[in-house]
């Protein structure tokens, strides 16, 4: 049973809204606070650490009860989550992991990243069932937990398939702009996409953008250029449904959920959460009906 945490104030650090993803949890968050009767203090960092730093000390500042990070990179966060814990101000890490001593926040709620990159490498190996497969990555912000662990796990699930391998790989920072930028780019490069059997992006977005740009090229994606990524938002079941995209690794928005019940159990009697409270990552292919996985979403506020 969830406890009652009805007139906490919490801040939450959020990194931006470089995606259709960040955008349902933020909106998941709100209201997942409304209807706990918290007082959810929030800020966007613009994709920015030191705005994340600065809005932390802000609300170390205010004396909130709690503080929710969603921690765009994963270093440099030491010093500010010190200065929380020298407060007794409890932090909550959503999404993201960081390289930081594990006593400096209470819990940390996420996906567990390298499964989600072996999965989607996973998927591809035996989509491609022995076939030579030259693959394009197109990986998230340089730096982050989850482009740094999405990379490790699609090569971990690939080391063993020889005819699988990474031709070109560079960051698209999460953006469908960015996605179909580079990929515009690893197409010009690869003679027209010719070369390319797949493209794996970190993210949805990048795939979106990269759908587009494999189509500007006159290729069909999804069948020319094999398409996988991660988050399972809207958008990209409704590329599934019309075959250009084949499969995705779902990430839940709500996040906020089991930091919330983790605090309330925490603050009700001191109950210590786990360390990692980790998410499923559920693969969607066509088979999974993606018009009703898109019908079941496309209210969440991605
Ligand atoms: O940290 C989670 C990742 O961040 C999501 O996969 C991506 O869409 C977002 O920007």
């Amino acid at each position: 049973m969830a406890q009652d945490i009805s007139g906490k104030v919490i801040g939450f650090s959020q990194i931006g809204s470089e995606s259709g993803w960040r955008a349902a949890e933020t909106s998941v968050t709100r209201q997942q606070a409304e209807e706990r009767g918290v007082d959810l203090k929030f800020a966007d960092a613009q994709q920015k650490q030191e705005n994340q730093i600065k809005a932390i000390r802000g609300f170390i500042a205010q004396g909130v009860d709690a503080i929710l990070v969603a921690p765009v990179v994963a270093t440099g966060w030491e010093d500010v989550l010190s200065e929380a814990k020298e407060a007794e101000i409890p932090v909550v890490l959503l999404d993201r992991g960081i390289d930081a001593p594990e006593d400096l926040y209470l819990t940390s709620v996420a996906s567990d990243q390298v499964l989600e990159g072996r999965v989607a490498g996973q998927w591809l190996v035996d989509e491609v069932a022995g076939e030579d497969c030259n693959v394009v990555e197109l990986q998230g912000t340089v730096g982050s937990s989850p482009a740094i662990n999405r990379k490790q796990g699609f090569e971990e699930a690939i080391a063993d398939a020889s005819n699988v391998t990474i031709a070109q790989s560079q960051t698209g920072d999460f953006t469908r702009s960015k996605g179909k930028e580079v990929m515009e780019a690893f197409l010009k490069s690869s003679n027209g996409g010719a070369d390319i059997c797949a493209v794996y992006a970190h993210n949805d977005d990048m795939a979106v953008g990269a759908i587009q740009a494999i189509k500007d090229a006159g290729l069909a994606p999804g069948e020319d250029i094999l398409v996988v990524s991660i988050d399972a938002v809207p958008d990209i079941f409704t590329a599934i449904a019309a075959g250009e995209a084949n499969a995705t690794v779902e990430l839940t928005p709500n996040m906020a959920g089991p930091a919330f019940d983790a605090l309330g159990a925490y603050w009700a009697d001191g109950t210590m959460p786990e360390k990692f409270i980790i998410t499923e990552s559920k693969l969607y292919t066509a088979a999974d009906d993606p018009q009703g996985e898109y019908e079941r979403r496309k209210d969440l506020g991605y």
